[in-house]
């Protein structure tokens, strides 16, 4: 009776994305995940942005970069990666012995969806004599295109890898590509990209909250437009924001990045206040609606039955993971 629940409900993971399995609503899901860790030999990833249920069920909280190095060293046999599908098919690219399962197989990317294969692949044949920079949340099919990937707080030293007279197109974030441009004088071709959560932050809006909260300092993610960046105080990944929170005098923040990441700060810093930075409307747009598929019973049902998988062709595998190792190898030689 049980594995007929389980087909039928493996049947509609294309409509819902994960197992739609009814779940007794008095189980103790934190202690019933730690014991299918130890029964299955399973880690828990999970990004910053995760909510704090998740953060505080996982065995390895980071940002992309992090993420990507801790998933490549792992020794699990089981990896259940709380975040984003890009963030689980890099896990699987690094990791092709491994089942690599996602909470929510729908759990998308805004950024990721604006730059489809066919498309980039024209883009790129139209600048022959370009290097291709990706940021790491592209799909494997851009990686595969790619000469090498970057996340938010290795962009700089990889862009800087190459001679300054090398043409480079940088894919899909527009916002992040036109950042490091600034920052290292480069003129690199961009992508017309945005996060959907990024591109959201009220510049009225937080010059009003800076008013109210004069001592208050904005920190922001790379992926924010140049108008928010250019008032920022810190800009850096989510990583380098929890860090520069921790390491700085400031009592006051004002946070623009996704919401998950004040979880973290919080618990680091509980004696300072953290503000998230207002988004253009009343919506919760600042709260990644992808990120936010993930719930802690879903991440309890993808482990008890390794449900949903990421599977991937083992040629895009193979090329998409070759500007992933060099992404590893600048980063390492930097002491990132
Ligand atoms: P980082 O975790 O690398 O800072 O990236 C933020 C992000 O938008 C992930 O989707
Ligand atoms: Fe993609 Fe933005 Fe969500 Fe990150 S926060 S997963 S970049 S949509």
């Amino acid at each position: 009776m049980k594995s007929e629940i389980i087909d039928i409900a493996k049947n509609k993971l294309n409509d819902t994305g994960y197992l739609d399995i009814d779940l007794d609503p008095t189980i103790d899901l934190f202690a019933e995940i730690e014991k299918l860790k130890k029964e299955k030999n399973a880690i828990i990833l999970a990004h910053y942005y995760q909510e704090p249920d998740i953060q505080d069920v996982a065995d390895y909280i980071g940002d992309s970069l992090g993420l990507a190095q801790k998933a490549e060293k792992t020794d699990a046999s089981m990896i259940v990666f709380a975040g984003v599908h890009f963030m689980a098919e890099t896990a699987k690219i690094l990791n092709p012995q491994k089942k690599v399962v996602i909470p929510d197989l729908k759990a998308g990317c805004s950024l990721s969806d604006s730059c489809p294969p066919a498309l980039f692949k024209k883009f790129k044949e139209e600048h022959p004599d370009h290097k291709v920079v990706s940021y790491i949340n592209c799909s494997a099919g851009i990686k595969a295109l790619s000469d090498v990937i970057c996340t938010s707080s290795n962009a700089k030293i990889v862009v800087e890898s190459f001679p300054k007279e090398q043409p480079i197109i940088f894919a899909p974030d527009k916002n992040l590509g036109a950042y490091i441009n600034k920052v290292t004088g480069r003129n690199m071709v961009l992508w017309n990209g945005t996060c959907m959560v990024h591109e959201i932050f009220s510049l009225e809006k937080i010059t009003k909250l800076k008013v109210r909260h004069p001592d208050a300092k904005l920190i922001a993610h790379p992926e924010c437009e140049d108008a928010v960046l250019r008032i920022a105080d810190f800009i850096g990944s989510t990583t380098g924001l929890l860090k520069f929170t921790q390491s700085d005098s400031s009592q006051e923040y004002i946070v623009a990045t996704e919401t998950g990441i004040l979880h973290q700060m919080m618990k680091a810093s509980p004696y300072k206040t953290f503000i998230p930075a207002p988004p253009d409307n009343s919506c919760a747009c600042n709260d990644c609606p992808h990120m936010k598929r993930n719930t802690l019973e879903k991440i309890y049902l993808c482990m008890e039955y390794e449900t949903p998988e990421i599977l991937m062709d083992e040629a895009l595998r193979i090329a998409a993971k070759k500007p992933i190792d060099r992404m590893l190898e600048l980063s390492a030689r930097a002491g990132l």
